[in-house]
């Protein structure tokens, strides 16, 4: 007990390991026009993503829309952020691929949201000198959960898809609603 008291308040009293995040509502008003191209370039991300997703699953259902997944969803974050001139990929606390591992800065948002509900993260953004860092949160809606719900739910070949690719998946036992990431932009201020 006391050791976990000792142990609370030394980790209380450690150095930031990433720059602080301030909420997006109560940003400095000179980040505004970075902010606005950071969820602008956001927006069109999602799109893209959800209309391959969307036309994948339509066409071979889930364990397909996988293979669909894997290989587009860093093509089109790629597409998205070099058309609007910025960074931009998805990130978790609970990770399905390593290739979406966090960026430093975006680490100590992910570990303070880790576990609550989408609709009580607030999107953040952080100051990382010339370039401004914007999380904006994703949750977990129904559509989602054919891929990322409670692993006894899962279709059967959706689970061999995913255990074929990703061994180490975290990123199942989702309900609606979940926080389950951070889509991350980084902008030129
Ligand atoms: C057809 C299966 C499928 C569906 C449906 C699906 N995902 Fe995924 N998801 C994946 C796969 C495969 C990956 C890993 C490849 C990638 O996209 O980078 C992934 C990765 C992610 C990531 C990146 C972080 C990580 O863990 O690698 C997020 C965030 C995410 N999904 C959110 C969602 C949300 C929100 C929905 C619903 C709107 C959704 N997914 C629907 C299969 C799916």
């Amino acid at each position: 007990m006391l050791a976990a008291i000792a142990l609370t308040t030394l980790l209380a009293a450690a150095p930031p390991s990433s720059p602080a995040a301030v909420p997006i509502a109560e940003a400095p008003a000179a980040w505004a026009p970075a902010v606005a191209k950071a969820q602008e370039s956001g927006r069109s991300f999602q799109k893209a993503l959800q209309a391959r997703l969307g036309a994948a699953l339509a066409q071979g259902g889930p364990p397909a829309a996988i293979e669909v997944c894997a290989t587009d969803a860093p093509r089109i974050a790629a597409e998205a952020g070099k058309a609007a001139g910025v960074k931009l990929g998805r990130t978790s606390d609970r990770l399905r691929s390593g290739a979406n591992a966090p960026p430093g800065w975006t680490r100590a948002s992910l570990q303070a949201a880790a576990g609550r509900k989408g609709a009580d993260v607030q999107p953040l953004a952080v100051d990382l000198g010339s370039n401004l860092g914007v999380l904006l949160p994703i949750t977990v809606g129904s559509a989602c959960l054919g891929c990322h719900g409670p692993a006894a739910s899962l279709q059967p070949k959706v689970k061999e898809a995913l255990a074929a690719r990703y061994p180490a998946d975290r990123a199942v036992g989702y309900a609606e609603g979940d926080f389950r990431g951070f889509l991350w932009v980084e902008v030129a201020k």
